[in-house]
């Protein structure tokens, strides 16, 4: 079974595929790491991110990237949303990701194209929404739990920012597959998200 979770920046999808991947005991993939990885190690090497050879030149990152704390930031997050408009920097890191969705016995992977590009193919195909308000008030919480400073409009405005990325660059642009379900968080807790999410994969498989 492959579970295909899309959605813009802080709409809830990590949290649901990673209560997904519990219930069903799949392996998950957080495939916005990836691309915060190549955005760590372009800052690292004090590459432009701008520039498309650059940021392809750091899609050997380090696989210890993939677990640094750093990823998590909000400045990563708006870099790695750069670096992923380059359509080589897609092409270098579509393999993995493949091979990690068709995996034997199943995978979750969340992102913003895993239902479009990555996995077509999959079983069940969620794609995750809230207002841009609920999202930066999520995501303000979080980064102030983390000793953030950033204030709640700041926070907005990346989100916004990061969203007109992500849906206007040309290749896998974040658009809903035309056989995904939509589940809308803005007003659900994360049990009540993960009981709907459960819901509409039993529905489908
Ligand atoms: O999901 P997350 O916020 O960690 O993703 C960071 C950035 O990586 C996104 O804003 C997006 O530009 C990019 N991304 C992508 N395709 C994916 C996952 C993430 O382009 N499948």
């Amino acid at each position: 079974m492959i579970i295909a979770v899309d959605g813009p920046a802080a709409s809830g999808k990590g949290t649901i595929a990673k209560a997904l991947a519990r219930h069903y005991n799949l392996p998950h993939l957080d495939t916005g790491l990836l691309y915060r990885a190549v955005a760590a190690t372009v800052r690292r090497l004090e590459l432009d991110p701008s520039k498309e050879a650059d940021a392809v030149a750091a899609c050997g990152f380090d696989e210890l990237t993939l677990a640094d704390p750093v990823l998590r930031s909000d400045e990563i997050g708006q870099l790695a949303s750069v670096v992923s408009a380059h359509p080589l920097v897609r092409a270098a890191l579509l393999q993995r990701q493949k091979r990690f969705a068709h995996q034997e016995g199943g995978a979750i992977l969340d992102g913003r194209d895993i239902g479009t590009v990555i996995a077509p193919d999959a079983d069940a195909k969620l794609f995750v929404k809230a207002t841009p308000q609920v999202r930066a008030r999520r995501r303000h919480n979080e980064l102030q739990a983390r000793g953030s400073s950033l204030s709640f409009d700041r926070v907005l405005a990346d989100i916004r920012a990061r969203d007109q990325r992500d849906s206007a660059r040309s290749t896998a642009p974040l658009i809903q597959a035309a056989d995904a379900a939509t589940l809308d968080t803005s007003f659900l807790s994360i049990d009540a998200s993960v009981n709907k999410a459960i819901e509409i994969v039993e529905a489908r498989v």
